[in-house]
C-alpha cells in the first residue's frame, strides 16, 4: 500500500462548503507576540488566539530578567543598536536592529497603558516623577532592562491575558494544537487544529494566519524552556513553503539551576547584572581568563567558557554567587530565585548556586520582513519563531520580549491595511485512512533519542563529524515519524515530535553549511570566523526531503524606510 507522507492535500480547496469556524485573523500562540498582536488589530476584525495548552504555557510566562528599552537620559538608541550588533557577531541586520530599538520606548508606553506595572526606582521620593528601575545584563553598555522583579514574564502574561479576555472581537481557544496551515493556491486560507481534549480536528478558515508559537529549544535534552517549545510554527511555515534562516544559532543560557530535584530552572542574568560572580568549586573566578567583561560578556562567550571549564575539570557544574549583596536586596529583586532555591535547601543570601548552561533561545527562524510577513501571502510569523535579522549570531539578553512586541505591532498594522476577505473554504480534515496508534512508545523513544543526540552532537561546541552523524540519525528519525504520522490518528506528542524532528534537521543543515565559528555556532574544525558573515537561508523548494540542502541561498528582506 502506498501511504502519502502528507495526510491532506494542503493546497487544494473546495468552494462553498460549510466550515466549522471562520475568523478574519487566526493567531496561533498566546505568548507576548500572539496576545499583543491580537490587542492591536482593529476591533472590527474577528480574531482567534490559540494556545496548545493553557494561556500562559509558552516561554513568555517564564521570562525573568525583563525587556531591554532605551529609557534613561544617559542611554541612547545608538548605544543599544551598537550593543546588539556587537552581541550578534557580525550577522545582525542593522535596519532590523534600528527598527526594533527605535520603537522600544513606544512599546513600554503601550504596555503601561495596558496596565503593566514595571518596577520603579526605590531611591526617589513619592512626590516626584518616579523613574523605572533598570537592571543590567550581559552585552549591554547601560542599565536598560525594565522588569517586574524577576517575574517579568508572568506579570506581562497576566496583563495581556486579562486585556485579551475582555476584548469582544477576540476568541481564546486553549488546548488547540496547530496541525498545519492550509493554502489556496499560493495564499493561506486557514489551518487545521487538533482539539487535544477529544482528538477531533477542526478546519478553520481565516484571511490571515499568524504563527506566534515560540522557539524550538525543546530539541535539546537540557533546556530552560517549557514543554511546548517544539518549533511547531517554524516547521509548519516550512511545510507551507517559507524560507527559514540562521537556525544553527541555538542560544545556551549560561546559568540554569543544577539540582536533581529542579526541572531546568533559569537563574536570571540580572543576578550577574547586580554583581553575582561565576566561580569554580575552589572559588576561582574563571571568567577573567575568557573576557574582560567577565560575567557580563555576551551569552555565547559565558556559556562556552563554562562548558570549557566543566569539560576541563570533569565538573558537574559551576557556581553563581550573589551572597555578597544584602539579604534584603536579594529578596526584593529576586524573590522567585530566592524562594525556588530555598525550597531546594539553597539559601542564596549565604551560599553560591550550582549552575550549568542549558538550551534557551532559538535565534533563527522563519524569514520575515519588517511586518512579520513571510514568503506565503497571508501568513505572518512573529516572536521567537521568526528570523527578523535582529539577533544575528547571538541574541543580546532581554531583546526577545522587545522583538515580540515590536513586530506584533507592525504585523497588526500591516494586516489591518492589507487584509482581504477570503472567498475559499478549505477541505475538511480527512482521517478516513488512518487508525488509532498502538505504538505510542515509538514517539516517546524518538523524542528522547532526538533530544539526547542534539545535546551531544549539536551542542555548545560542535565538530563536522558530529554534525554529519546527527544529520544521518535525524533523517532516520524523521522518516520513522513521517510514516507514523501518515498511518495513525494524530496526537499532540506525535505532532510535536514531527515538528521537532523537522526543525532539528533544519538546525543541523544550517550548522553543517556554516564552515566557520561565529557567535553561538562554534565548530572546532573551523575555529575562526570568516571575514564577512552571511546568513544561512534554507529554501523549501531546494531541499531534498531527507538529504542535504542544495540550491541557491537567498538573503533576508530589505526594510523600507
Ligand atoms: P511563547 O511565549 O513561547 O508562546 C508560544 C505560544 O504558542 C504558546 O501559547 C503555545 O501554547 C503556543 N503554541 C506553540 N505551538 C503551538 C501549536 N502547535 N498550536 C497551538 N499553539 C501553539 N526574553 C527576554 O527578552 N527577557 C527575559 O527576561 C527572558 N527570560 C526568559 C526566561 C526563560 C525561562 C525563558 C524560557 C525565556 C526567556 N526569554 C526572555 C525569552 C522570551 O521569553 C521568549 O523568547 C518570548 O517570550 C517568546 O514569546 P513568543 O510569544 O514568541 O512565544
Ligand atoms: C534572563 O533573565 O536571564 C533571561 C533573559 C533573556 O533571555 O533575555
Amino acid at each position: 500500500m502506498v501511504v502519502s507522507l502528507y495526510r491532506t492535500r494542503l493546497s487544494s480547496t473546495v468552494a462553498n462548503m460549510p466550515t466549522m469556524n471562520k475568523y478574519d485573523v487566526l493567531i496561533v500562540g498566546s505568548g507576548a507576540a500572539g496576545m499583543s498582536l491580537a490587542l492591536q488589530l482593529p476591533k472590527g476584525l474577528s480574531v482567534a488566539v490559540l494556545s496548545k495548552s493553557q494561556l500562559g504555557s509558552g516561554s513568555t510566562f517564564w521570562a525573568q530578567g525583563g525587556m531591554a528599552a532605551v529609557l534613561h537620559d544617559r542611554d541612547s538608541v545608538q548605544a543599544h543598536v551598537e550593543d546588539t550588533l556587537n552581541a550578534g557577531a557580525g550577522l545582525c541586520h542593522q535596519p532590523a536592529v534600528e527598527f526594533t530599538v527605535g520603537r522600544s520606548r513606544q512599546i513600554v508606553d503601550w504596555l503601561v497603558t495596558q496596565g503593566m506595572h514595571f518596577d520603579l526606582r526605590e531611591d526617589q521620593s513619592d512626590d516626584e516623577f518616579r523613574e523605572f528601575h533598570l537592571t543590567m545584563e550581559g552585552g549591554h553598555s547601560h542599565r536598560r532592562v525594565i522588569h517586574a522583579a524577576d517575574q517579568t514574564g508572568r506579570a506581562l502574561s497576566e496583563v495581556l491575558a486579562s486585556r485579551v479576555s475582555e476584548a469582544s472581537n477576540i476568541s481564546l481557544l486553549t488546548d488547540r494544537c496547530l496541525v498545519d496551515v492550509i493554502k489556496s493556491g499560493s495564499r493561506v486560507c486557514g489551518a487545521y487544529l487538533l482539539n487535544t481534549h477529544d482528538g477531533s480536528v477542526d478546519t478553520v478558515n481565516a484571511s490571515a494566519v499568524v504563527l506566534a508559537t515560540g522557539g524550538a529549544s525543546k530539541a535539546y535534552r537540557y533546556t530552560t524552556n517549557p514543554d511546548g517549545a517544539s518549533g511547531d510554527g517554524i516547521a509548519a511555515a516550512w511545510r507551507a513553503g517559507c524560507r527559514v534562516a540562521n537556525l544553527e544559532f541555538n542560544q545556551f543560557h549560561p546559568t540554569c539551576l543544577f539540582h536533581p530535584r529542579s526541572k531546568s530552572f533559569l537563574m536570571t542574568e540580572a543576578l550577574r547584572g547586580e554583581g553575582a560572580t561565576l566561580t569554580l568549586a575552589d572559588g576561582d573566578r574563571f571568567m577573567a581568563r575568557f573576557d574582560e567583561r567577565m560575567e557580563l560578556a555576551p551569552r555565547d562567550i559565558v556559556a562556552r567558557a563554562i562548558d570549557y571549564e566543566m569539560k576541563r575539570l570533569g565538573a558537574e557544574c559551576v557556581y553563581l554567587d550573589i551572597s555578597h549583596r544584602s539579604g534584603d536586596f536579594i529578596q526584593r529583586h529576586f524573590p522567585q530565585a530566592y524562594e525556588r532555591c530555598l525550597s531546594l535547601g539553597i539559601d542564596i543570601t549565604a551560599t553560591a548556586i550550582p549552575v550549568v548552561p542549558a538550551a534557551h533561545y532559538t535565534c533563527g527562524g522563519v524569514v520575515v520582513d519588517q511586518y512579520g510577513a513571510t514568503d506565503v501571502p497571508g501568513l505572518y510569523v512573529v516572536g521567537e519563531s521568526a528570523c527578523t535579522g535582529l539577533h544575528g549570531a547571538n541574541r543580546m539578553a532581554s531583546n526577545s520580549l522587545l522583538e515580540c512586541f515590536v513586530y506584533a505591532q507592525s504585523a497588526a498594522e500591516h494586516i489591518a491595511q492589507t487584509i482581504e476577505a477570503t472567498s475559499v473554504t478549505p477541505d475538511p480534515w480527512d482521517d478516513s485512512r488512518v487508525r488509532d496508534s498502538d505504538e505510542e512508545v515509538v514517539i516517546q523513544h524518538n523524542w528522547q533519542e532526538l533530544r539526547r543526540l542534539m545535546w551531544d552532537y549539536v551542542g555548545i561546541v560542535r565538530t563536522s563529524r558530529r554534525l554529519d552523524n546527527a544529520a544521518a540519525r535525524i533523517a532516520l528519525l524523521e522518516r520513522e515519524v513521517s510514516g507514523y504520522y501518515a498511518r495513525f490518528q494524530i496526537t499532540k506528542p506525535l505532532l510535536e515530535m514531527r515538528n521537532l524532528a523537522r526543525v532539528a534537521h533544519l538546525m543541523v543543515e544550517c550548522a553543517i553549511g556554516r564552515q566557520e565559528s561565529r557567535g553561538l555556532h562554534y565548530n572546532s574544525d573551523f575555529p575562526n570566523a570568516r571575514p564577512v558573515g552571511k546568513d544561512s537561508v534554507l529554501v523549501p523548494a531546494h531541499f531534498d526531503e531527507y538529504n542535504a540542502l542544495s540550491g541557491p541561498v537567498d538573503t533576508l528582506p530589505a526594510y523600507s524606510t
